[in-house]
């Protein structure tokens, strides 16, 4: 057992920055154009300096990567491609030192099909205790062979595939990726120790993948047919696949072996837009955190920002939780993409990030929107999302927003790897981009974040909530407790700055206007 160097305050996530690292993209340590734990202990002073508080670490454990480590093959172990324990713990051990928070996906759904409990499940056959950890069951129609229910996967076709002796088993994700039973007692047990053996490693904490998954109902019934069934996104109480009522039992055993460990936390990746759904899940006695990605599936205008801030607000007022806000993952395009690429796309994710950070609560960058990263468009021969293979080449899948962060020289991979190719290609032209040319430049997207993250950590930025506050039409300002006031304009005409003194400001605001597409930080 290691016993943490650190001690937690309690409560320390509640306003934190927390920084997503898609490990393999994020710095390549060993020259094997993956990015790995020894590219991220040395990047780690980086983070520090850019001033966030914590990390999350996407999946770094033994995989197939049949899904880019979502396919888990052990729990507990390091894959080799991103290293080895010694060397997590080694990372987990700096960051620690730069007071730096350290949060590791934990995949509870479902494992890789080359997990041993798979392979020990196949081997089994019909009615033993090895199936039961999984979800095996007979198909319908003549000879059993159609699928058990008309469940999709999100990946595209159908969530069932069938073995040699006729069974089928489900995968709400890719085939790879078969769905454990959490009905059943071992399943609850193993993922307690796989949570036990990280934390004592020292971990502060999880981000629980598919949290709202986890729980089938009685009898896997049909769910209502819809015609798209895309990627996690949230289909409503018709769709049978998630957000059942039975995942909230699951949610209860995580808190109570966190509880064990004074100071840690999770936050669930739950796409349940309702919310009073949502605030379930954040119930005392159940995650700390939830992702709240109403941000990031609003478009850039006023209205659907208020209406974003609103419900996340109104979702949380509920329970102990702060919000929490993402503008990007890497399971979505980039919000530099989203927001019309290029120029305004950047000009805009600028002053998003300045709404993203002044609202209260917990907010959760993705590696690369510091440096205003756009989703890159890769020919079909470089695309590898098990997305694009399942839906045969319908969707383009999520490889656009997971490239290689550039750090710093003019040509691919720009420092990335010691290696010019990279796992996903990185265009040219990135000379601009890159961390490097960017620390520079005091204009710079980076610049921006570090002056913000910088502010942060101010008195205006404080306090609970915020107060709307009358603005022009197309923009929305609002007064955080501490004093800080900001105002975000999603039109294309300058407004004129409202009373107080410029904090930071997206774009230039010294003829007294607020340009268009831009936000600024006032103290009033
Ligand atoms: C989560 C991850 C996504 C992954 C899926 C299946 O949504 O963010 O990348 O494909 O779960 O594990």
């Amino acid at each position: 057992m290691h016993t943490p160097a650190h001690v937690r305050p309690t409560d320390w996530w509640r306003e934190a920055v927390f920084y997503q690292v898609y490990i393999r993209s994020f710095a390549d340590g060993n020259g094997d154009r993956v990015g790995d734990l020894a590219g991220l202990r040395a990047k780690l002073p980086y983070l520090r300096d850019l001033g966030v508080d914590a990390l999350w670490i996407t999946p770094f454990f033994p995989s197939p990567m049949a899904d880019h480590g979502y396919d888990v093959a052990d729990p507990r172990d390091v894959e080799p491609v991103f290293g080895n324990l010694a060397l997590f713990d080694a990372m987990l051990a700096e960051a620690h030192e730069l007071g730096l928070w350290v949060t590791i996906d934990l995949v509870p759904n479902h494992s890789s099909h080359e997990r041993e409990w798979f392979q020990a499940a196949l081997a089994a056959g019909p009615g033993s205790p090895e199936r039961a950890r999984y979800l095996f069951r007979e198909g319908t129609g003549p000879d059993g062979a159609e699928p058990p229910n008309n469940w999709p996967s999100v990946f595209g076709g159908p969530a069932w595939t069938r073995v040699p002796d006729g069974q089928w088993y489900l995968h709400i994700f890719a085939p790879e990726q078969p769905d454990l039973n959490f009905a059943n007692p071992e399943v609850v047990a193993d993922l307690e120790e796989t949570m036990r053996f990280w934390l004592d490693r020292g971990v502060d904490g999880f981000r629980i993948d598919v949290a709202h998954g986890m729980a089938k109902p009685d009898g896997l019934p049909d769910m209502v047919p819809m015609d798209d069934t895309g990627l996690l996104d949230d289909h409503g109480p018709g769709d049978h696949r998630f957000d059942n009522d039975g995942v909230h039992v699951v949610h209860r055993k995580i808190r109570a072996v966190l509880d064990q460990y004074p100071g840690t936390m999770a936050v669930g990746e739950v796409w349940v837009s309702d919310d009073d759904r949502l605030a379930q899940y954040l119930a005392p006695d159940e995650l700390q955190l939830a992702f709240n990605f109403k941000l990031l599936t609003a478009d850039w205008s006023a209205d659907e920002m208020r209406d974003a801030i609103d419900h996340s607000l109104a979702a949380v007022g509920q329970t102990p939780a702060p919000a929490c806000w993402v503008l990007s993952n890497h399971d979505r395009p980039r919000h530099v993409t989203r927001y019309g690429d290029g120029e305004v796309g950047t000009r805009r994710a600028r002053a998003a990030a300045l709404l993203q950070l002044a609202l209260p609560g917990v907010a959760y960058l993705y590696n690369g929107d510091e440096l205003g990263m756009p989703d890159v468009d890769l020919p079909d021969e470089a695309l590898q999302d098990p997305m694009w293979f399942r839906s045969g080449g319908a969707e383009r899948g999520r490889d656009a927003c997971r490239i290689p962060v550039p750090w710093s020289g003019t040509q691919p991979s720009y420092g990335f790897s010691s290696d010019a190719e990279t796992w996903l290609p990185m265009p040219r032209g990135w000379a601009g981009l890159t961390a490097e040319a960017q620390e520079r430049d005091p204009a710079s997207m980076l610049s921006l974040y570090r002056a913000a993250l910088e502010l942060r950590r101010s008195d205006a930025v404080s306090g609970d909530g915020l107060e709307w506050l009358p603005a022009p039409d197309g923009c929305l300002a609002f007064r955080r407790p501490g004093g800080l006031v900001c105002l975000v304009n999603f039109s294309g005409s300058p407004v004129p700055l409202p009373e107080g003194r410029v904090l930071l400001a997206s774009a230039d605001v010294a003829g007294g206007s607020l340009p268009g597409d831009a936000a600024v930080w006032l103290q009033a």
